[in-house]
């Protein structure tokens, strides 16, 4: 008895790492595939108790914060000021369709109530309030869709053992772990991440890197089983619609419904430990960013980016053909600092005037460059015109036939010629526009 049991439990366990190696996404999935690459615009959340220090949320990692002395974070959260609604409100003003919130972070605290861990939200702070909960019913109020950030890394777990490459310095970490009780410890969250909020839009994994051998120039192999085939397998049995993203800079492995690129356009790896442009795969896209240099709450940080640096980078992300995943570190008290929601906002306002150029577009078929990148739907390409120095523009070896040309503000036509080279066409002074000029063209 006891033997068919263990059989039983095999069989069931074989079936299940069969079933995501032969990954086939369900309707529900490809439909959602669908409704994301149509979105175009999300909002990253990035919240934590490290909030209070001001300092992002590598803070416990950069200043080598001991167990013992992180703990006493909790305390200090009480994020009174939390006004979920008003977040899900400045999301949708500025055009954006999805929300993606970090659940748990490196430093091992849940954001949620959660039974698999006392280090959470509703044990540790005197706030005590469920900050996932009210998100995502203010969320579902609203249509807009919600994704968990979900850390694999653990800076605190006595079970995250083997220790990775970072939080090195932290004293209090455990020097024995069992790697099995954490996979475990991680299904049990992700089961009440995926049971207790509704319908989970995706899952955001990230801290992949930190088990990967690293030689101070170059990574090497992985040195831990993440288990992702018996991950991945539960988060679609069940959330079948569910899109799982992982930031492991790789190809996409098996199980996952889109890729991620971080702080880069797909293929352009600038940061060096980014996705290399061999790598990229045929799954939708999302690029993510931080609006000014940091993702948690940054006191000193002032590198804000530009209303025309923040709407060019989305334009860019549609036309590498992939979503802009735009981040906030909200303040300890649970406030957004009002300079991002007023860059936030003038995004929304460029999306309500342009928006019909980027939502539910694909990637165009002229090849982007940092003068010109173009998106697509129904037939029509959005040539986007990103130098507003630039009167002449050549679109070597173009194959199209084209029926009309126009300025997309005034309808005003393009002059334009094509011959051996090309198209050419001109873009007077007085239609330029200083953040993206933008051409409807009509193929034939
Ligand atoms: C990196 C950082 C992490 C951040 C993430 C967002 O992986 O380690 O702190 O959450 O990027 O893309």
């Amino acid at each position: 008895m006891r033997q068919a049991f263990f059989i039983l439990l095999f069989l069931l366990g074989f079936s299940s790492l069969v079933a995501q190696n032969d990954y086939t996404p369900t309707k529900e999935n490809l439909e959602a595939r669908e409704w994301f690459e149509d979105a175009k615009f999300g909002l990253f959340i990035h919240w934590g108790v490290y909030s209070v220090l001001g300092d992002g949320e590598w803070v416990m990692n950069n200043q080598n914060i001991s167990v013992k002395t992180y703990e006493k974070l909790p305390l200090f959260f009480n994020p009174v000021d939390y006004n979920p609604e008003q977040w899900v409100k400045m999301a949708k003003d500025a055009g954006m369709k999805y929300i993606t919130i970090t659940s748990r972070h490196h430093d091992g605290f849940s954001m949620f109530d959660t039974k698999a861990s006392d280090y959470n939200i509703i044990e540790r702070t005197h706030y005590k309030k469920d900050i996932l909960k009210a998100l995502a019913d203010a969320c579902e109020k609203e249509g807009i869709k919600l994704f968990f950030y979900y850390s694999l890394l653990d800076w605190r777990s006595d079970d995250y053992f083997p220790k990775g490459r970072t939080g090195n310095g932290i004293e209090g970490r455990a020097e024995t772990g069992d790697w099995n009780k954490y996979i475990a410890f991680m299904k049990a969250q992700l089961t009440e991440l995926l049971t207790n909020y509704g319908e989970i839009a995706g899952i955001w994994f990230d801290g992949h890197w930190d088990q990967k051998e690293w030689d101070g120039k170059k990574f090497g192999a992985v040195k831990v089983d993440w288990h992702y085939d018996e991950i991945y397998t539960l988060i679609h049995q069940l959330q079948p619609q569910c899109l799982i993203g992982n930031n492991h800079h790789l190809a996409p492995i098996k199980g996952e419904d889109f890729q991620m690129f971080e702080k880069d356009l797909p293929g352009k790896n600038t940061t060096g430990w980014g996705t290399n442009s061999g790598d990229i795969g045929a799954l939708p896209k999302e690029v993510c960013e931080t609006i000014n240099g940091s993702w948690g709450f940054n006191l000193q940080d002032k590198k804000h980016k530009s209303n025309k640096e923040l709407i060019q980078y989305l334009i860019n992300a549609a036309g590498y053909g992939s979503n802009l995943l735009l981040n906030v570190g909200p303040m300890p008290n649970g406030e957004i600092q009002p300079e991002h929601i007023a860059s936030l906002k003038n995004m929304g306002t460029w999306l309500d005037q342009n928006g019909e150029t980027i939502y539910g577009t694909r990637q165009g078929p002229v090849a982007p460059s940092s003068s010109m990148v173009s998106t697509q739907k129904e037939g029509v390409v959005y040539l986007h015109l990103l130098d507003d120095q630039k009167d002449t523009y050549l679109i070597p070896h173009f194959k199209g036939k084209i029926k009309k040309m126009t300025f997309f503000t005034n309808g005003q036509k393009v002059a334009h010629k094509v011959n051996e080279f090309g198209l050419t066409f001109a873009v007077p002074q007085e239609v330029r526009n200083d953040v993206d000029t933008i051409i409807v063209m009509e193929l034939k």
